[in-house]
């Protein structure tokens, strides 16, 4: 019998770091001490408080049985009062927050709800991939639109054609930006309402960094702030970088109740919900001191300043992050992103090429700070031998 893939995985674009994977693998069989900063996940434990929420929860038989599909109540009251203190945003739990298994998850999910085939999804380049491969999956048709550096990672309403903008069914958002650490100023959310209210488009907001955040930066806002929002978009947290919990996969979507519920319908019936006491070491987090939060952020700055201004000093042109975990910086002209990343590897230090996030990361190779700061100080080392 001939066993064949389904087109919709034939025609996923190849793996775009195979070839990193593969060398680094090579070297590290070689004993080769690389400083790995080419993937986002945080190194730091989770906090010991929820830990214990957790630990306290998986022992109690009241937990061990099938979940509710779109999350306990009390989790999605947890949810929203996050949401409430952080954001001053009000929501009815029983209507307009859905948990999930991770942020991905949901977002890979969403399209499934609302993308008809042909449909256009409208997803930012460079992006968080899932967007356009769930909406591929969905039969829909990813339109890519260019985030570039000189008009700060923010995609350009107003270069979209007016045939795409009449197709366009979703258009994602994602501030924190992943890969290039843009923020979102005051004011983008409310043209993106705007524009998604005029063109009849849901508009579905990624804020998986929403609480990683530096110095002078104000904390990033959540579209659901802005009048109107109520009526078009949905919005993704995650508590994987939050409490560093990206092993635990919890998180949660709130906003609009058609999208909220649409979502949940796609959830009932493809999965049975997040492990209870997952859930209820999540409400730990979110109910309980920030401070966990606003000690991790001080770490991640220490860690962001050691990295950016040691390559700024060394002549690298560093994109220093105001938000998130990662840092940009541009390769040198006439080298790829991925030439350029295979040079940095040969240094010892792991960089993702940011052509990994589509076609628009080509002139950059993005680093993570999710390694302890005598590490980066290595990497800096390191680096400065290219110079
Ligand atoms: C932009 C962005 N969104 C969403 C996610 C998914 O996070 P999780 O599924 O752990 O919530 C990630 C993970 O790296 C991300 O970078």
């Amino acid at each position: 019998m001939k066993i064949e893939l389904a087109s919709r995985i034939r025609e996923l674009p190849p793996y775009p770091f195979a070839r990193i994977d593969a060398l680094k693998a090579d070297a590290r069989a070689r004993g080769v001490d690389l400083v790995d900063l080419g993937i986002g996940d945080p190194d730091l434990p989770t906090p010991a408080h929820i830990v214990a929420a957790a630990a306290k929860a998986a022992a109690d038989p009241r937990h061990h049985q099938y979940p509710s599909y779109v999350g306990m109540m009390a989790y999605r009251e947890s949810a929203a009062r996050f949401c409430q203190r952080r954001f001053g945003v009000k929501l009815d739990p029983a209507r307009e927050v859905v948990a999930l298994i991770g942020s991905k998850e949901g977002i890979a999910h969403f399209p499934v709800a609302f993308v008809e085939p042909g449909d256009v999804v409208l997803c930012p380049d460079p992006g968080y991939p899932v967007y356009a491969t769930g909406t591929r999956f969905s039969g829909g048709e990813p339109y890519f639109m260019p985030l570039r550096r000189d008009s700060g990672f923010l995609p350009d309403l107003k270069a979209i054609p007016a045939d795409v903008a009449r197709r366009a069914k979703v258009m994602w958002v994602n501030y924190p930006n992943n890969p290039t650490a843009a923020l979102a100023p005051k004011g983008f959310y409310e043209d993106v309402v705007e524009f998604a209210l005029k063109h009849d488009i849901i508009v579905a907001s990624d804020m998986a960094y929403s609480e990683i955040y530096y110095g002078g930066a104000e904390p990033p806002k959540s579209i659901l702030e802005i009048p109107g929002a109520r009526e078009c978009a949905i919005e993704f947290h995650s508590l994987s970088k939050t409490f560093n919990m990206t092993g635990w996969r919890v998180g949660f979507a709130i906003g609009n109740e058609a999208l909220v519920s649409g979502l949940g319908k796609v959830k009932t019936n493809v999965d049975s919900g997040v492990f209870e006491a997952v859930q209820v070491a999540a409400m730990a987090g979110l109910d309980g001191d920030l401070g966990v939060v606003a000690e991790l952020r001080r770490e991640y700055e220490g860690r962001v300043n050691i990295l950016c201004d040691g390559l700024s000093a060394a002549g690298f042109d560093v994109i220093k992050p105001r938000a998130s975990f990662y840092c940009l910086i541009a390769n040198p002209k006439g080298v790829s992103s991925l030439d350029y990343s295979l040079k940095l590897l040969e240094a010892g230090v792991v960089a993702t090429p940011a052509t990994g996030f589509g076609a628009g990361g080509e002139g950059f190779v993005r680093l993570t700070v999710c390694a302890p700061r005598d590490r980066l100080a290595l990497a800096v080392e390191r680096l400065t031998t290219l110079r």
